[in-house]
C-alpha cells in the first residue's frame, strides 16, 4: 500500500509578481505579471508527498472568500484528501505575496487569515488520522500551540514526526525538537540553535546541538550543495542536483513531501535525501509552487541519472 501521510498546515492563494529586480525601498518599478498560484507550506507539501506517490491527507483551515473553494479544489485535482480541511467563517483565506527576480530568488511576505484559526481542539478532531498515518508533516504557518499538540498526539500514537520548522520562530521551545525528523535552511538552522552556520564545521556543531535537544535526525538543507544529515551515525553532507533555477519557491516543500514518502518506503534516510534533493532541484525549474511539483516519473528519472 501506498505511505500514508496527514500533512497539517498552511493553505494559502500566492500572489506572485514577476520582475527584474526587487525594488529598493522608496522605488517604484513595472513589473511583469501577476499570477494566482496555489501555495502554502502545508498545502505544497501535501501536493509534494502525493505526486511522489503517497495517500495524504490535509488537515487545516481556509476562509470562506473565494479562493478557499478554490485552494481545496486544487489540492483534490493533485488527489489530496481534504475532507479534513475546513472553512472558516468570517474569515479570509492565507495569502502570500511573492516577489520573484528574474535571477530566480524570490522574497514572500504572508497574510496568515485562516491558517491562523487552526487550534489545538481542532487537532483533537483529528487524532485518528494522525493515529492511522504513517508520518505528520509539520510546518510553522499555523500556531505554535497546535504544532506542538500535533507532535504530542503523534508520539502518543507513534506517527513519525517531520517538522519544517519554517519560518522559524523568535524562540524554540524544546517541546519543537521531539521529533523523527526537523529539516531546517542554514537560516533556520542558525535561528533554532543560537549558533552560526557560515562553514561546513558549523553547520555540523548547530545540527548537532538540535540532535542534542532531541531531534532524533536533523537535515539542514543547504540549497544548491545539498542537504547535511546529523544523526545516531555522525553527520555527512549529501551533495545536491545541479539545475537551472527558475523560481525556488515551493522547492523545499518539494523536498520534504518527497522525501517523507521515500523515507516510509525504504526507512533508509540517505537515500530519502537523494529522493528530495531530486523532486526539489525540478520544482527550483519551473514557476510557482504546487504546479512545479515534479511526478514520481519525472523524480525517478531524474535521481537514477544521476546515483
Ligand atoms: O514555501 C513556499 C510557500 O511559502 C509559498 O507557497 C507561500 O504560500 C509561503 O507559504
Ligand atoms: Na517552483
Amino acid at each position: 500500500a501506498p505511505p500514508r501521510v496527514v500533512v497539517v498546515g498552511s493553505i494559502n492563494m500566492d500572489l506572485v509578481v514577476r520582475c527584474a529586480h526587487f525594488p529598493q525601498p522608496g522605488e517604484t518599478i513595472a513589473a511583469r505579471s501577476l499570477q494566482e498560484v496555489s501555495g502554502g507550506k502545508g498545502a505544497n507539501q501535501a501536493v509534494s508527498a502525493a505526486c511522489a506517490g503517497g495517500n495524504v491527507s490535509m488537515i487545516g483551515r481556509v476562509g470562506d472568500d473565494a479562493f478557499g473553494g478554490r485552494l481545496i479544489q486544487g489540492l483534490k485535482n493533485f488527489g489530496v484528501n481534504c475532507d479534513s480541511v475546513q472553512p472558516t467563517a468570517n474569515c479570509e483565506s492565507g495569502l502570500a505575496l511573492i516577489s520573484v527576480e528574474d535571477s530566480g530568488q524570490n522574497a514572500i511576505m504572508i497574510v496568515a487569515g485562516a491558517n491562523g484559526r487552526l487550534s489545538a481542539d481542532d487537532i483533537e478532531t483529528f487524532r485518528q488520522l494522525i493515529q492511522t498515518s504513517d508520518a505528520v508533516l509539520l510546518q510553522l504557518e499555523t500556531p505554535l500551540a497546535t504544532v506542538l499538540r500535533v507532535i504530542e498526539i503523534a508520539r502518543e500514537c507513534e506517527t513519525r514526526v517531520i517538522l519544517d520548522p519554517a519560518p522559524a520562530p523568535t524562540v524554540c521551545p524544546d517541546e519543537l525538537l521531539q521529533v523523527d525528523l526537523i529539516c531546517p535552511n542554514e537560516q533556520e538552522a542558525a535561528q533554532l540553535s543560537g549558533l552560526p552556520v557560515e562553514s561546513l564545521e558549523q553547520i555540523e556543531l548547530a545540527a548537532r546541538s538540535l540532535y542534542q535537544r532531541g531531534a532524533r535526525h536533523v537535515v539542514i538543507t543547504l540549497g544548491a550543495q545539498g542537504a547535511y544529515l546529523y544523526d545516531d551515525q555522525g553527520g555527512r553532507l549529501i551533495p545536491a542536483f545541479a539545475t537551472t533555477v527558475v523560481d525556488t519557491t515551493a522547492a523545499g516543500d518539494a523536498f520534504v513531501g518527497a522525501l517523507a514518502i521515500r523515507w516510509i518506503e525504504t526507512d533508509d534516510l540517505e537515500e530519502a535525501i537523494r529522493f528530495g534533493n531530486a523532486a526539489g532541484s525540478i520544482a527550483a525549474t519551473r514557476l510557482g509552487a504546487q504546479p512545479s511539483m515534479g511526478s514520481r516519473t519525472e523524480i525517478e528519472q531524474l535521481w537514477k541519472s544521476l546515483t
